[in-house]
């Protein structure tokens, strides 16, 4: 019923894809967590159209980016992080940042700069309005990963 296109145009879900919820649930509150597949946090965001999901604490210490808002910086939609405010850019996963190229100018320029992927993106699939998770399983490390870990899954996070 939503007039952009689902992320996927397949008539089953992808294998190895977890269940999150349906679309219309996710699309009311904006926003769902999820532990998927017993082993990752994940957060699944609705924005403009769009679904995202990522790793569900933040990559700097851990916070609760379900909590965030949802910002752009330089027209990129991001989540911001509510313990120290970083932005983590809703498709990518990059934190990015602002930096200052001459600092003897006045006054201060500003240009937002990406530091690059540093929390990990999983794939969102939407088969017949149910929502579906494909964890990225790609072994590069991304420095979210440090969060998903028994100890961190045990702490009930401050918003
Ligand atoms: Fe510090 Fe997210 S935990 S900005």
């Amino acid at each position: 019923s939503s007039s952009s296109p689902p992320p996927s145009s397949s008539s089953s879900p992808p294998s190895a894809s977890h269940f999150i919820g349906r679309k219309e649930d996710i699309v009311k509150t904006g926003r769902v967590t999820k532990l998927v597949n017993g082993c990752r946090d994940v957060l699944v965001l609705y924005h403009q159209g769009q679904l995202h999901a990522m790793d569900m604490r933040c990559y700097h210490s851990g916070g609760a980016l379900q909590y965030g808002d949802i910002e752009e910086f330089n027209g990129r939609a991001c989540i911001v992080c509510p313990w120290h405010k970083y932005k983590i850019t809703l498709a990518e996963g990059e934190g990015l940042y602002q930096a200052v190229d001459d600092p003897t100018a006045r006054p201060l320029r500003t240009h937002w700069r990406s530091k690059g992927v540093k929390q990990r993106i999983h794939k969102v699939t939407e088969v017949n309005g149910d929502v579906y998770v494909t964890l990225n399983n790609s072994s590069e490390a991304i420095e979210s990963d440090v969060y998903q870990t028994e100890k961190y899954r045990a702490v009930l996070l401050p918003a």
